[in-house]
């Protein structure tokens, strides 16, 4: 049976770069606004009977709404099987009740996919990383992209040394690396606010050392900021800063003017940042 890439309006490029690489055809598909600004979708392959490989990243509401009008279109038109591939999934840090009676939004957005796609693919899926258990029974694949930015920054840097901006991120750095072979540290976290965060760093020397901090997110780059602060006062050569998702493109801007570099994978697409592209992992898991 054909396997075809359906491609959503926010990973569209992702999209055409995984389907050249798989030599596979792009299902044509239309979308625009009401007056109202209401989304409409119209798909127009045909998709009855094929293996429909969906690529969307959901980082805004109407991103994740146009995701379940594709899954669910296509199920209605007779898709043999769904692969929702969601680079980036949205509401993936309400992944816990941190207060009483709050939602746990993850876990809500996941229902709904999983009841429209016969599979879920995602990359280094924050709440994955710190509830694999809760979600074992909807069988997410989780990819990781740092062995990919690990690669960009070896080509790069002659004495690199990685920092994980909290303990969390720890697992990601030791991913990088055994890519990097070199020595790596952390730094202790605690949020005060959601922009605010305090950080001490633990057990790592970067004086005179090509830094380089990777983390999951970066979201308002409150916690990029302050890691670059400390590194700066420790006396690094230079600070490099690696994520896979760059939520916020005003977060990642503000971080570039105190960094050498700052680079984010193309989850979420991002004119100058988006230097590493997760086509070569996707293509390879379709
Ligand atoms: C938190 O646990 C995540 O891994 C990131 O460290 C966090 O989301 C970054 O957020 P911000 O850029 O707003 O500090």
């Amino acid at each position: 049976m054909e396997k075809i890439i359906v491609p959503g309006s926010e990973s569209k490029k992702l999209a055409e770069k995984v389907a050249k690489n798989s030599n596979l055809k792009i299902c044509k598909t239309e979308l625009r606004r009401f007056p109202d600004n209401e989304i409409y979708l119209r798909i127009l392959t045909d998709v009855k009977g094929r293996h429909c490989i969906v690529i969307q990243s959901t980082p805004t509401s109407d991103a994740f709404l146009e995701l379940i009008f594709i899954l669910d279109t296509l199920k209605d038109l007779g898709a043999e099987t769904i692969n929702a591939i969601i680079p980036y999934i949205g509401y993936s840090r309400q992944d816990k009740r941190f207060l009483p009676g709050e939602a746990i939004s993850i876990k809500t957005i996941l229902g709904v996919i999983s009841e429209k796609a016969d599979r879920i693919t995602t990359v280094n899926a924050h709440f994955l990383s710190k509830f694999p258990n809760e979600y074992e029974s909807l069988k997410i694949k989780n990819l990781t992209a740092f062995p990919l930015i690990a690669k960009y920054f070896k080509k790069k840097l002659k004495r690199p040394v990685l920092i994980a901006p909290d303990k969390g991120a720890l697992r990601y750095v030791k991913e990088a690396a055994s890519v990097l072979n070199c020595k790596f540290g952390y730094f202790e976290k605690k949020r005060i606010s959601s922009e605010e965060v305090e950080m001490k760093i633990e057990d790592i020397d970067v004086s005179g050392k090509d830094a380089v901090i990777l983390d999951d997110i970066i979201s308002t780059g409150g916690t990029m900021l302050k890691a670059i602060e400390i590194l700066k006062n420790e006396n690094a050569n230079t600070i490099n800063v690696g994520c896979v998702h760059a939520v916020l493109l005003k977060g990642i801007e503000k971080v570039a003017k105190f960094a050498d570099e700052v680079i984010c994978t193309d989850s979420i697409f991002r004119e100058k940042f988006s230097k590493v592209s997760l086509a070569k992992i996707i293509s390879e898991n379709l």
